[in-house]
Order: C-alpha cells, then sequence, then structure tokens
C-alpha cells in the first residue's frame, strides 16, 4: 500500500517539503522502534484495536488511498490502479503453470480486497468471488467495482481484525484460489498473519493454490516488525525474513512452491510474494 502521506505527497508537494516530511517519518520510525527495543511493545489486542479503528472508519483521501479505491488522489491520472491487479493476475498466472495449477476456478478469495484492484481482473475468471476485508464501505466499493466489470456473484464478508476466524463459516464452501496483496504488512503482529495463514490452508480445496504477498525484512534493524503506534506506521506494522515465513507457511500446512521477489515498486519497497499450495488429497 502505499507508505501513507508520503505516497501522496510525492504526487502532490514540492521536493523540499516532500524530504522534509520523509525525514520526519524516518526519524518517527526509529524512535517507535527504539521504544520497542527498551521494553514498550504493545499488545497484540492493543494494535488490533487501534487498526479496526482505523480501516472501519472511512475518512478522506489518504484513507481511499490506503485502501485503493479507484478515485483516491493516488491513482488520480495514473493507470496505477489498473496496474495493481493486471501484474498481479499475470504473476498469478505463471505461478500457476509452474506449479501444475491449471483447475477450473469455482470460488477466489481475496483477504483484504480494499477498493477492488485485483478483484476487477480476477473474479472475471472465477465462478465466485469472496472478497474479506475489515471495512463495510471498501466491500461495497469492491463489489461496485467488480458488478462495473463482469457477471461473477460477490460474497462480502466484513471481519473484526481481533476475530478473522469468523469469515471462515460465511465463506461458503472450499476455495480454490486464495490471494491476499498489500494486508500482511498492516496486520497487528507476525503471529496474527500466522493465524491468517492458517485459515487460509483451512479455507482452500486440497490442491488449491494461494498467492500472499508480505513485506520482508532485510536484517536492518528498521525493516523489523514494528509491534505499537499502529496509525503512524500502517505500512511498517508487520514484517518477515523471507525464509522465516516460509517456514511459517509449512507450520500452517502449506507446501510452498515459490517465491517472488519485488525490493521496489511504485508503492513501497521489501515485498515477496508466496505461492503455496494445499497439498492434494493423496491417490
Ligand atoms: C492497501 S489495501 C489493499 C487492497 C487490495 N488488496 C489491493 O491490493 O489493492 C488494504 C486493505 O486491507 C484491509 N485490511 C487491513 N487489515 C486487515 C485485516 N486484518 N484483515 C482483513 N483486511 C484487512 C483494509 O481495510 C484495506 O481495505
Amino acid at each position: 500500500m502505499p507508505s501513507t502521506p508520503v505516497t501522496l505527497a510525492r504526487t502532490h508537494l514540492p521536493n523540499a517539503v516532500r524530504r522534509a516530511r520523509h525525514a520526519a517519518s524516518g526519524a518517527e520510525n526509529l524512535l517507535q522502534r527504539a521504544l520497542v527495543s527498551a521494553g514498550a511493545r504493545q499488545s497484540e489486542a492493543r494494535i488490533a484495536a487501534d487498526a479496526q479503528d482505523y480501516w472501519q472508519r472511512p475518512a478522506d483521501a489518504t484513507w481511499r488511498g490506503n485502501s485503493h479505491w479507484r478515485d483516491a488522489p493516488v491513482f488520480g491520472d495514473s493507470d496505477l490502479w489498473n496496474r495493481l491487479g493486471t501484474e498481479h493476475l499475470a504473476m498469478f498466472d505463471a505461478g500457476a503453470r509452474m506449479c501444475g495449477f491449471d483447475r477450473p476456478w469455482q470460488r477466489v478469495l481475496e483477504w483484504g480486497c480494499g477498493g477492488g484492484a485485483n478483484a476487477v481482473h480476477f473474479a472475471p475468471r472465477a465462478t465466485e468471488f469472496v472478497g474479506v476485508d475489515i471495512s463495510p464501505e471498501t466491500l461495497v466499493e469492491c463489489e461496485k467495482q467488480v458488478g462495473a466489470v463482469c457477471d461473477t456473484p460477490v460474497r462480502s464478508i466484513a471481519i473484526d481484525v481481533a476475530d478473522p476466524e469468523s469469515a471462515v463459516p460465511r465463506i461458503g464452501g472450499p476455495c480454490d484460489v486464495f490471494l491476499s496483496f498489500y494486508v500482511f504488512e498492516l496486520v497487528p503482529t507476525p503471529e496474527y498473519g500466522e493465524r491468517l495463514l492458517r485459515i487460509a490452508h483451512d479455507v482452500l480445496a486440497p490442491g488449491g493454490l494461494a498467492l500472499i504477498q508480505v513485506k520482508y525484512s532485510d536484517g536492518r534493524w528498521r525493516t523489523r516488525s514494528r509491534r505499537r503506534a499502529y496509525r503512524r506506521g500502517l505500512a511498517e506494522m508487520t514484517t518477515y525474513p523471507i525464509d522465516e515465513f516460509w517456514r511459517i507457511a509449512q507450520r500452517c500446512g502449506f507446501a510452498p512452491q515459490a517465491v517472488q521477489l519485488v525490493p521496489r515498486n511504485e508503492l513501497d519497497e521489501r515485498y515477496a510474494y508466496f505461492f503455496l499450495r494445499r497439498e492434494p488429497v493423496a491417490g
């Protein structure tokens, strides 16, 4: 996702202001990490409550940008919104070929579907599209965008941050494809991300394929999970060393197939995309 006001600033503000904001946000990030190192970590429940408060209340243009709504100024006069989903679909197709995943998509689920940038590309290929998100307004926006491009039925599931498992019985049946883009970096903690991976494994049909994007830590202190002050560093909250996420996925029952790295893109940096297969039933 856009690393909050910085991306908007990129579009509208003079260079000096942009640099000053960037420096201030870097300093704030270091301060928060120093506090965590000194033992001032916030509880997962506290961070989850802050996340709920942020995402559930539609606010200004920055909120719409962070939720990837098509009309947000950050996507304004470029084709970036459209390219997000186009590129993810091409990546999924390439990974699916590599994994020998060639079944029809009865049900595709996107966790944290936002304003539908991926949904408008994946839904036309599915019999049913399931969008899960915290924000009911965002789910309505996603449905609207999908409805403008295809007739695929959309099942929208609003969850509370604290209880992602509540989505499972509402999904309607096993999924062939599980997607999540620009979301795992926003979840309260790495342990919470592991809960989402368990959900992904549980809702996928045997032989189903997940494509999950995370932000990776690269060993530098400032790239670790943030563990406090959600609103001031949404897009830095949760990171994983690449090999650790691979192992967590295995612990959750997945057979990881591949990882694709994107060290930097137009929105942010340090992205890793994991192709995770739920093992087919033997025999
Ligand atoms: C940056 S947007 C990404 C939207 C979409 N996936 C995309 O790639 O365009 C993040 C979305 O994740 C949602 N979100 C944040 N935390 C979440 C969580 N714990 N579970 C589900 N959705 C979450 C937000 O409400 C928002 O709509």
